[in-house]
């Protein structure tokens, strides 16, 4: 009898819908599989400014089924009711959508603000006047600056950010706390609003079947694998004078279908807890292993056969020395732990490169 009430909750809660901010980019659309096959109802937004209808296309083809999608921009308000009425009884959202790249950021501070600010704004008034309680919200470890202690845990104080992009999270994060403290002055009613802030470390790799994107452009994992297939003479590696075991980086890595799975685990988790509550919990999303530039190019020669050509080159404004996660919260309160190891990781990211030769794409 126990059993059969466990299925029969389980089968509802995995039917709830979940919105997806950002949903055709590179972890909101893994995220949507992952989301898809622990059951739930993804409703997919993204207003295709550094993404491709393609890829709604390809997680179609991947899950077997059409995914309700809207080509929005979560700036734009009326839309975003539109999307909360037309749906109805949205569950919970997981709010990707935010440019992310911090030389662009440097140059186009306003845009930054905007999008990544005043989406947040849109999307926590619209989800208040609609009633959908459950937040899980993207940051990232650029959020500690350079840290004075690793790993870094989710007490470690905040450093200035390097970045606009990361002051745009910084700020975020504020405001996602600020809304929460707001909460406490509604009187007439109990308000129900809880919130999981997931700081992501580095993710790589891309989903091993699924025909999606990888990473970013000018990140390490696509210029690994770019440099291995030849479409680069060599990888340069952006300084070799840091106070770090070889003078490179360190950077933590993580399969970006563990950084998925995170997410189903926090939605998990908020649904779970009492409702009537408000607020607001923080995980790093790590392995907990920091990795330096150098050994990311030997564990990729290792795990892919592939050799790859390298020269040191001068260090990149921005960067932080190293920064790696305590992951422990993570394990403990969401039961998440990241299950891909580095090799396997780099695998995928090699056979992403070789899938995307085939198609003769870039
Ligand atoms: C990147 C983003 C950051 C985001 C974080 C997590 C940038 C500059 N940083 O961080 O906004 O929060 O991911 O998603 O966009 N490297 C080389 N040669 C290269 C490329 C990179 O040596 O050609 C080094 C970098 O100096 C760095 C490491 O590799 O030490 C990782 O770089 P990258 O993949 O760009 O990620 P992060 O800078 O850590």
């Amino acid at each position: 009898m126990n059993e059969l009430r466990e299925i029969l909750a389980s089968n509802n809660q995995k039917m709830k819908k979940i919105l997806v901010t950002g949903g055709a980019g590179y972890i909101g659309s893994h995220t949507v599989i992952a989301l898809a096959e622990a059951g739930y109802e993804p409703i997919l937004i993204d207003n295709l400014v550094k993404s491709s209808k393609n890829i709604v296309t390809n997680l179609e083809k991947y899950l077997g089924r059409k995914l309700a999608f809207y080509q929005i921009d979560c700036n734009d308000k009326a839309a975003m009711y539109q999307v909360f009425t037309q749906e109805k009884e949205i569950a919970g959202v997981i709010h990707f959508a935010a440019y992310r790249e911090v030389g662009e950021s440097a140059k186009k501070p306003l845009l930054y603000y905007t999008n990544n600010l005043n989406s947040l704004a849109v999307l926590l008034e619209v989800m208040e006047k609609q009633g959908c309680p459950l937040l899980v919200f993207s940051s990232s470890c650029t959020v500690y600056g350079q840290a004075t202690q690793m790993p870094v845990t989710e007490q470690t104080p905040m450093q200035p950010a390097e970045s606009v992009y990361g002051n745009s999270k910084q700020i975020s994060e504020e405001m996602i706390h600020d809304y929460v403290r707001s909460l406490s002055f509604v009187t007439e009613q109990t308000p129900d609003f809880r919130a999981i802030i997931l700081r992501y470390f580095n993710p790589i790799a891309s989903h091993p079947q699924a025909d999606l994107s990888m990473g970013y452009p000018n990140d390490l994992i696509r210029m690994l694998v770019a440099t291995a297939a030849g479409e680069r003479e060599k990888l340069i590696v952006f300084g070799n004078d840091y106070p770090t075991y070889d003078g490179t980086c360190i950077r933590d890595y993580l399969h970006v279908m563990d950084l998925a799975e995170a997410h189903v685990k926090s939605l998990d988790y908020l649904i779970q807890q009492p409702t009537h509550e408000y607020w607001v919990r923080t995980f790093n999303i790590g392995t907990g292993k920091g990795n330096s530039v150098l050994e990311m190019i030997r564990t990729f020669e290792q795990a892919t056969g592939q050799s790859l050509p390298y020269e040191i080159g001068q260090r990149r404004i921005g960067d932080v020395a190293e920064v790696y996660a305590n992951t422990d919260q993570a394990q403990k309160v969401l039961g998440w732990k990241a299950k891909y190891d580095l090799a396997t990781s780099l695998q995928h990211s090699w056979q992403w490169q070789l899938r995307k030769q085939q198609k003769g794409t870039t």
